[in-house]
């Protein structure tokens, strides 16, 4: 296909995006001896999954399903599962599926005993809480906020590890560099640094935004290095977000120009609500291609019937006119995998820019994707 091919709304994947986001992981992976893992939660899109099986150790999973789309998608490479509370009816295929399960509470832990038991192939591990937040203003993303249900804190823990735990794993970052990763381990180091003789290895959870051009890759390197030397373990990162960072666009028409009062709102066929819900959940203004800092202000908005529907207010060098496309950068990470369809919106379309400048449309969804939930 041709971009004038198209349809509106669309994400776009660009693979050479892609792949220049796995040479950056692959080096560290390479210099540093740790290993990299894709966190589905945030980047799903199995049909590169080929693509990133050639750079990265595996993949890590937040459930049952994408436990399972990694076993089917990316076979013979590690699948990792953390969560919270397992369902005793899912345990079996968890454990035949994955080669690593980690565990929150050491009341999950030993419910699901029998279980870990009959498996010991499967490597276990438990998530600690190491009660060090390095980010302010977004609670919800911050595992170390003072109530979170995220992880054993250093009270919990019992005095000595059971035999079956061979891992230990933290994931307390959201989008932040080197620093906040250097400090959170010298506190889980000072804490639970008696834990380490009996443990095979150690997983620093995701939030690192290893990809982005101003990030201490050297520092990071040294960090790996150091504990993989002083302690004799494995070091693993789960990134969702770097692996895909900057990957993607989401195109979208502008279907009408409305008058409300204050400046023009544009009404787009992409919804914040349903198709990039972290624009409203974090919240953030996504890039939009040819926003200046200073020009004609208009607000961007969707056709469903949510008032706060809106993606943001943006400065463009010219007025849009209505058959317009525009585009939104940033658009393949925790977009995707959160969409749906309120108000009945139709799904964008799922598009991968290929290496030699070709468009495949990956997806195109349809209304029985939205029948089909509903009953
Ligand atoms: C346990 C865990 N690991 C990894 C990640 C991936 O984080 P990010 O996409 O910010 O790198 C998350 C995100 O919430 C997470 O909860």
């Amino acid at each position: 296909m041709r971009y004038d091919d198209l349809r509106t709304p669309s994400y776009i994947v660009s693979e050479s995006a892609l792949r220049k986001n796995l040479e950056i992981l692959k080096d560290v992976e390479e210099r540093s001896g740790a290993k990299i893992l894709l966190a589905q939660k945030a980047f799903s899109m199995f049909r590169v999954y080929p693509l990133i099986s050639g750079y990265l150790t595996g993949t890590t999973a937040s459930g049952i399903y994408e436990a399972r789309l990694a076993s089917e998608e990316m076979k013979g490479r590690e699948n990792h599962v953390f969560e919270p509370a397992y369902k005793d009816d899912e345990m079996e295929e968890i454990f035949s599926i994955c080669d690593h399960v980690y565990f929150n509470s050491m009341s999950q832990f030993d419910h699901h005993l029998d279980t870990i038991r009959k498996h010991e192939d499967v490597k276990v591990a438990l998530r600690i809480n190491p009660e060090f937040s390095t980010q302010e203003g977004h609670e919800i993303y911050d595992p170390c906020s003072p109530s979170s249900r995220l992880g054993i804190r250093l009270k919990d823990m019992p005095e000595k590890l059971p035999k079956e735990v061979t891992g230990l794993h933290f994931h307390t970052l959201c989008e932040q560099g080197f620093e906040p990763l250097k400090a959170t381990f010298d506190v889980v180091e000072k804490n639970f640094g008696k834990y380490f003789k009996d443990i095979r290895f150690i997983n620093l959870g995701g939030g690192h935004h290893i990809t982005k051009p101003d990030y201490d890759v050297e520092g990071l390197i040294g960090l790996i290095k150091y504990i993989r030397e002083t302690y004799d373990i494995e070091v693993y990162l789960e990134p969702g977000e770097a692996i895909a960072l900057d990957a993607g666009t989401l195109i979208t028409e502008v279907m009408d120009i409305v008058e409300t009062g204050d400046i023009p709102t544009l009404i787009l066929d992409a919804s914040a609500a349903c198709h990039m819900p972290d624009v409203l959940e974090m919240p953030y203004l996504p890039p939009l291609t040819g926003s200046v800092e200073s020009g004609v202000k208009v607000r961007l908005a969707s056709r469903t019937c949510l008032a706060g529907d809106v993606i943001g207010i943006y400065e463009l060098k010219t007025m849009p006119s209505v058959g317009d496309i525009l585009t939104f950068g940033d658009m393949a990470i925790y977009s995707m995998v959160k969409n749906n369809t309120f108000n009945g919106m139709p799904l964008p379309d799922i598009v991968l820019q290929k290496e030699d400048g070709d468009y495949e449309l990956v997806r195109r969804f349809g209304y029985s994707d939205f029948k089909e939930r509903l009953s």
